[in-house]
């Protein structure tokens, strides 16, 4: 180990305050917060960086820090360097094939715990796209009782929502299934979640470079209009919802009526919207008929 002891950024203090002002000089909005992440990502101490301010930083993990740090300054989400998103308030492992969870999805959590409020019951819950598996994973951390299935077409998705499983001591209730849309499921399920791919193929191009760069493309593409996915789900959701069966689908800003429409096609009930915390309408709420 190199240890330069008159370096100003030998020790833990040093190096952050210099990486803040990396970071800020390159137009960085929370150089503070991202340089401590990233720091203590570098440093294995995950989010503790308190009371290590004099600690002295060996050379091996200045040289991650300083990967870090150049992703960063690329563009690369702080997720995407750190592997992991919270969500929930549960942590996420993320891989290249999965969507890096948004808070705005935590909208269809609050949406089903608002309209079940009896946490003790074993529902039935399905997750159409999962992903890292947050949506089904977050609904079963709040029903105890409860089991739910989460499939995705990328078989990689799968490895990752098994695993969160895993770590989140949730797998016993949770079955991971590799399925187009709900092609290999069979209902009656209490409850669906999904996020599905929204956007219009053409808008990809014009995304930040933060999410069409580094978030998966079958993640976001929701085919000319957007709304592909609403139309095959809007498909199985009459035999897929139980008799007071919920479907909660989040979509993208100004898309909630040409999805009304598309539930009401497949003679579904349409149960209201809700919108997320920047006050846009982010998910509708579905019933059978
Ligand atoms: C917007 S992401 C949402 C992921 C996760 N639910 C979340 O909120 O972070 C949509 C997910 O749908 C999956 N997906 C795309 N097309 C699919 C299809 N035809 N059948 C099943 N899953 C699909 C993608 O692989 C992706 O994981």
């Amino acid at each position: 180990m190199t240890r330069n002891a008159t370096h100003e950024t030998e020790t833990v203090a040093a190096l952050l305050q210099a990486a803040i002002q990396r970071l800020a000089s390159e137009g960085n909005d929370n150089p503070r917060l991202d340089a401590r992440l990233l720091l203590a990502h570098a440093l294995g101490v995950e989010g503790r960086l308190h009371g290590r301010e004099d600690d002295p930083v060996t050379v091996e993990e200045r040289t991650h820090f300083s990967g870090f740090l150049a992703r960063r300054i690329g563009g690369e989400p702080v997720s995407r360097i750190l592997g992991s998103r919270e969500f929930w308030s549960l942590e996420f492992d993320l891989s290249p094939a999965t969507l890096d969870p948004r808070p705005d999805s935590e909208t269809l959590i609050d949406a089903v715990l608002e309209r079940h409020p009896d946490r003790n019951r074993a529902y039935r819950i399905l997750d159409l796209g999962t992903g890292t598996g947050c949506l089904l994973l977050a609904a079963l951390s709040e029903f105890p009782n409860a089991e739910g299935v989460g499939v995705d077409i990328d078989t990689e998705c799968i490895q990752i929502a098994r695993k969160n499983a895993e770590k989140l001591c949730l797998s016993s209730r949770a079955r991971m299934i590799c399925s187009r849309w709900a092609d290999n499921v069979n209902g009656p399920f209490d409850i669906v979640l999904s996020n599905p791919p929204y956007i219009p193929t053409s808008d990809i191009s014009q995304l930040q470079p933060e999410v069409k760069l580094h978030d998966p493309t079958q993640a976001l593409d929701g085919g000319v209009d957007g709304l592909d996915a609403y139309r095959n789900i809007a498909e199985s959701l009459p035999s897929l919802l139980g008799e007071d069966g919920l479907a909660v689908l989040e979509f993208g800003e100004g898309q909630g009526q040409d999805i009304l429409r598309i539930m009401e096609a497949s003679g579904l009930i349409v149960d209201g919207f809700r919108n997320d915390l920047a006050g846009i309408e982010r998910c509708i709420l579905v019933r059978r008929l």
